[in-house]
């Protein structure tokens, strides 16, 4: 008898974006003459960066003539972007990280559920509260909490972000083994400071913990002094896994890639408490599972670091930032309090009241599509999630939208 995996059961709901899509789904299907404007998913709008397009382009033709033509390439990417990336995103910034240390991906996503084949079963895991409901879910599906209540997967430690708090959670008051974090973060727009993360790296390293830091919107980051990855804090080598996309950097999010980073130094410890370097197992998992990004997307994706390609997403993020001035003021003159917007993509709103119904107001009254706050857990209930990934006609359209309905 072919056995399920009754772990799945457990999962609360579905999918918070696909609840949200069958929502509007259902919306439009009722009211198909009326424009709705998307401003929930964390999905861009704009075109790729001419650099992109054109180093695309030179390797598709690449494929198409014998001499150039590629086949498999190697799982964990081609030495050209890891070198790339290894330069530009960690050793200019100070960080020690070598290009052989930087495992391509087609999503993070995929790399921080994926990441949890690494290790043991019964592992103490600390979330955040509000959360990307992607770490949850994942680790409900592997068996590594009970079933839920009140909103709760039992056996996971929730760490609160709360307005008190400034959306920073504090350290878990009882000792865990593996702790989720994501600065900017999603949904809440919140940045963490140097002394923030160093905290976090101190817990770990005294804790013998480990930290799976998502910094898939640090391009947003414009002011100077908060650190784009957590390898700006010394010591983060040997206790902190980095992921990191080009999809909201570059607008890859069609297009697929994004990368991790596992330092050799980073450990896991076997029952008797022997160390052991997860750089091998993780190469390991890649290679047996994992085929590689295709070589156009690598090429498009090395053209980020080009001059040209620096000046164009650069430009590309900057637009988004301009669409959640936008928000960010639009909601303000309403007398909404909010964070985010500001070195990130996401305006987190108090809304004050029920997350999903305000959701549901505004889909039905202003046809724009948020996301409800509860979606990212207990603590988001109360307040919705704004995205700045949409053309400025549509963000312009749906503020003014806004302004009709919530004045
Ligand atoms: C979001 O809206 O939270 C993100 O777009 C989801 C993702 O990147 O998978």
């Amino acid at each position: 008898m072919i056995r399920v995996n009754e772990h799945y059961a457990k999962l609360q709901s579905s999918y918070l974006f696909s609840e949200i899509a069958k929502r509007v789904k259902t919306y439009q299907a009722e009211h198909p003459a009326k424009k709705v404007i998307r401003l929930g998913i964390g999905d861009v709008t704009e075109p790729l960066p001419a650099a992109c397009i054109a180093a695309l382009h030179t390797a598709v033709d690449e494929m198409a003539a014998r001499a150039s033509f590629r086949g498999y390439g190697p799982e964990q990417g081609y030495d050209f972007l890891r070198q790339a990336i290894a330069q530009n995103d960690y050793q200019a910034r100070g960080a020690q990280i070598d290009a052989d240390e930087v495992f391509v991906s087609d999503g993070s996503k995929c790399d921080t559920a994926n990441i949890q084949e690494l290790f043991a079963d019964k592992v103490t895991i600390a979330i955040p509260d509000p959360v990307y409901p992607v770490y949850v879910d994942t680790n409900v599906m592997a068996g590594r909490t009970g079933k839920a209540g009140k909103g709760r997967y039992k056996g996971l430690v929730y760490l609160d972000s709360t307005i008190e708090n400034g959306f920073v959670p504090a350290l878990p008051e009882q000792p865990v083994d593996l702790i989720y974090l994501c600065f900017p973060n999603n949904p809440t727009g919140a940045t963490a400071t140097r002394e923030q993360l160093a905290a976090w790296v101190r817990y770990a390293q005294a804790n013998k913990a480990l930290i799976l830091f998502d910094a898939a919107y640090e391009a947003f980051i414009r002011d100077p002094a908060l650190p784009h990855s957590i390898y700006e804090i010394e010591g983060a080598r040997d206790v902190a896994i980095e992921f990191r996309s080009f999809s909201k950097t570059a607008g890859f999010t069609g297009t697929r890639c994004a990368f991790t980073v596992v330092p050799k130094s980073v450990m896991a410890y076997t029952k008797k408490g022997e160390a052991v370097a997860l750089h091998p197992l993780w190469n390991r998992r890649h290679t047996t599972k994992f085929n590689g990004v295709s070589y156009p997307i690598q090429r498009a994706a090395e053209a980020v670091y080009s001059p040209e390609g620096k000046a164009q997403t650069c430009a590309l993020v900057d637009f988004y930032l301009g669409n959640a001035a936008l928000i960010r003021s639009t909601l303000a003159d309403l007398g909404f309090a909010m964070t985010g917007g500001e070195n990130s993509p996401y305006i987190w709103v108090n809304v004050g009241k029920d997350s999903w119904k305000f959701f549901d107001k505004l889909l039905k009254r202003a046809q724009v599509v948020t996301t409800p706050g509860a979606g990212f857990g207990r603590c988001g209930q109360g307040f919705i999630r704004i995205s700045a990934f949409n053309s400025r006609e549509n963000v312009e359209e749906a503020m003014q939208r806004l302004r009709k309905v919530l004045k």
